[in-house]
C-alpha cells in the first residue's frame, strides 16, 4: 500500500473514502461534537442528522458509512470508544477496521483525518505512525495462492488538516519511516506464510541471499559441509531427517553509529515441525508451517535495520531445519554436540527449537561477542497455555534489556509479559549423561525450562532476551475473530516492529 501525507484538511480532497475518529458518546455530554463539524458539511448534514437519531454512537469497531452528495466519495465514520480509554491501540484497530471494511467495495485510495484520531493521550506523531500500521497491516492479505482476489485500498493519505501546523517536517518522517516498518511486516508475513514445500532452509538462504543484494547486508550460508565442519551438531541433528539439509544463515547490518553497540537477534527456523520420531498427533501438526517464523522475523528485523539505518550493529541468525520422522531421523536418547562444545540428550524430538538455537546462540555469542541477543522463537506450547495467543513470554537476564523490550511492546501493542527464570529451572534441565537435556519428565514451567536450556547457550556476561512467540505468531481462522483487525488469519510477524522499535530506541541510549 502506498502511504503519504498531505497538508490539507481531508475533506478538501478527492478520494474514494475519507475516513474520521468519532469518540463515543458521553451519558452527560451527548451534544454533536464540533469536531465533526467538517464531516457534517462534507455530508451535506446527514452526520449530525444520523446523530441526533442515536445512529452514530461511537463505540469501538462501529463503522458508519456517508455518500456525500457532492459525489465526492464516502465519509467513513470508525468508533474510537470511551475517550477516557483512548490509545495508539486503539488507532491502528480502528484504521485497520476502515481499510478492510472497504475490501472488494471500490475503494481504492482512503484519507484519515488525523486530528480526529489525536487526543491528549495520543499526539500526532503516535496516531499517524498507528494510523499507518493499521492500514498497511489490516489491508494485508495472503493471496499468493488464489487466482482471484477483491482488491482494497492501494494507496492511503494521512491528512493533516489542522495538525500542519505542528513540527510538519517530524510528521512526515515519521509517516516515512513507518510506512517502511509496516512494508516490512507485511514482507516478513508474505514468506512466513509459504507452506513446508517452498519455504525449505535452502529457500530461505535465498530470501537472505536476495535481501542482502536489495539493501545492502553482508550474508553468509553455512550449508551441510560447513555445519558439520563447524560442529554445529544441533541444527544438523534436527534437520537429518529431512531430504531438505539444514541452513545455518548469517545477515550483518554495520550500523550507522561509529561506535554503535552490537546487537544480536536469533531466529528458530523449523520449516515444518512435524515433532520428528517423537511425532504430534495430526491437529497438533496442522499450522507447524510457522515454525519458522521466529527466524523470518529476524530477516524483516534486518530489513528495516538497514532501510532505516538504524544505529547500532546488528547480527541476524537463523537456524533453519526441517524436523521430520524417517530413517534417518534423530530419536530419543541421541546426545549432540553442538557448536560451543556443550552436549544435549534429547529426550523428545519435538523439542527441537532449543537444539537448532544452541548453535546459533552458541555461534554468535562467541564470533561476534555482541552486547545484546534477542532470540525469537515458536518454543512451546506451554506459552500458548501460560500467555495466550496474543501474548509473546519474554525471560531476560538483564533488567535494562527487559526494560526496553517492554517499553517497545507498549509503543507498538505487540503484548509481551516477563518471566521468571530461576536456579529451580537450571536444575530441571540437567542430564544425568550430557550437560543438558531437550526435555524434562514432570509437566511444569515448559515455557520457563525452555529458556532455562537455551541460557546454557549463551552464558554469563551477556545481556540476553529470549522471546517465546508460539501463540502470537499466526491465528487461525478460530482465534482471527478475537484479533485485532490488522491481524489476518495466518502469519503476524509478531517482533518484527517490537525489536525494530528496541534498535531505534538503542539509538538514543
Ligand atoms: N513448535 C513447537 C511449539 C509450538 C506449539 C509452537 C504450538 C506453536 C504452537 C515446539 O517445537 C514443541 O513442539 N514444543 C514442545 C516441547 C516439549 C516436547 C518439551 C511442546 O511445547 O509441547
Ligand atoms: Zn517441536
Ligand atoms: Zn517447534
Amino acid at each position: 500500500m502506498k502511504v503519504q501525507t498531505d497538508r490539507r484538511d481531508a475533506l478538501a480532497a478527492v478520494a474514494d473514502a475519507a475516513a474520521s475518529g468519532v469518540f463515543e458518546r458521553g451519558e452527560k455530554d451527548d451534544t454533536f461534537p464540533r469536531s465533526l463539524g467538517k464531516e457534517d458539511e462534507g455530508t451535506g448534514g446527514a452526520l449530525k442528522a444520523a446523530w441526533e437519531r442515536k445512529e452514530v454512537r461511537g463505540k469501538r469497531k462501529e463503522l458508519t458509512v456517508f455518500h456525500r452528495p457532492d459525489g465526492r466519495g464516502r465519509v467513513v465514520l470508525v468508533g474510537l470508544g470511551p475517550r477516557a480509554r483512548f490509545d495508539a491501540e486503539t488507532v491502528r484497530r480502528a484504521a485497520a477496521e476502515v481499510v478492510r471494511s472497504l475490501r472488494g467495495k471500490g475503494a481504492r485510495t482512503l484519507s484519515f483525518r488525523l486530528a480526529s484520531f489525536v487526543a491528549d493521550a495520543v499526539g500526532a506523531e503516535a496516531s499517524a505512525r498507528a494510523l499507518i500500521d493499521g492500514a498497511v497491516l489490516g489491508g494485508y492479505e495472503f493471496s499468493k495462492y488464489k487466482s482471484r482476489s477483491e482488491g482494497g485500498v492501494e494507496e492511503a493519505t494521512v491528512h493533516l488538516g489542522e495538525e500542519h501546523g505542528r513540527d510538519e517536517a517530524a510528521l512526515k518522517k515519521a509517516v516515512a519511516e513507518q510506512s517502511e516498518i509496516a512494508e516490512t511486516v507485511v514482507w516478513t508475513r508474505e514468506i512466513a506464510n509459504l507452506p513446508a514445500d517452498t519455504a525449505t532452509p535452502e529457500r530461505l538462504a535465498e530470501e537472505a541471499r536476495a535481501l542482502g543484494k536489495e539493501v545492502g547486508l553482508k550474508v553468509t550460508v553455512f550449508d551441510e559441509k560447513a555445519l558439520a565442519e563447524m560442529r554445529c551438531g544441533g541444527i544438523l541433528a534436527v534437520g537429518q531427517g529431512s531430504v531438505h539439509p539444514p541452513r545455518m544463515i548469517v545477515l550483518e547490518y554495520p550500523g550507522g553509529a561509529k561506535r554503535g553497540r552490537t546487537i544480536a537477534v536469533v531466529g528458530k527456523g523449523i520449516t515444518f515441525d512435524s515433532g520428528g520420531i517423537s511425532i504430534k498427533p495430526g491437529l497438533a501438526m496442522q499450522n507447524m508451517k510457522f515454525d519458522k517464523s521466529g527466524a523470518v522475523a529476524v530477516l524483516g528485523i534486518l530489513r528495516a535495520a538497514a532501510t532505516l539505518k538504524v544505529a547500532p550493529r546488528v547480527i541476524g541468525v537463523l537456524c533453519a531445519s526441517e524436523n521430520l520422522p524417517s530413517g534417518s531421523a534423530y530419536r530419543p536418547g541421541d546426545v549432540v554436540r553442538t557448536f560451543n562444545g556443550k552436549t544435549i540428550e534429547v529426550i523428545n524430538t519435538d523439542a527441537e527449537g532449543r537444539v537448532v538455537l544452541s548453535d546459533g546462540l552458541g555461534y554468535v555469542v562467541q564470533h561476534y561477542r555482541p552486547d545484546e541477543v534477542i532470540d525469537l522463537a515458536t518454543l512451546t506450547g506451554a506459552q500458548v497455555v501460560a500467555l495466550g495467543d496474543d501474548t509473546a513470554g519474554l525471560v531476560s537476564n538483564d533488567d535494562k534489556l527487559a526494560q526496553s523490550l517492554l517499553a517497545a511492546s507498549l509503543a507498538t501493542g505487540e503484548p509481551v509479559w516477563r518471566m521468571p527464570l530461576t536456579d529451580y529451572h537450571r536444575e530441571l534441565v540437567k542430564s544425568d549423561i550430557a550437560d543438558v537435556r531437550n526435555s524434562i519428565e514432570i509437566p511444569v514451567a515448559g515455557m520457563l525450562t525452555a529458556a532455562a536450556f537455551l541460557e546454557t547457550f549463551v552464558g554469563p556476561g551477556t545481556a540476553w532476551a529470549h522471546l517465546d512467540i508460539a501463540g502470537a505468531s499466526y491465528t487461525t481462522p478460530a482465534t482471527r475473530k478475537y484479533q485485532p483487525a490488522y491481524q489476518n488469519v495466518g502469519a503476524t510477524a509478531f517482533g518484527v516492529r517490537l525489536v525494530v522499535r528496541h534498535l531505534m530506541a538503542s539509538a538514543r541510549s
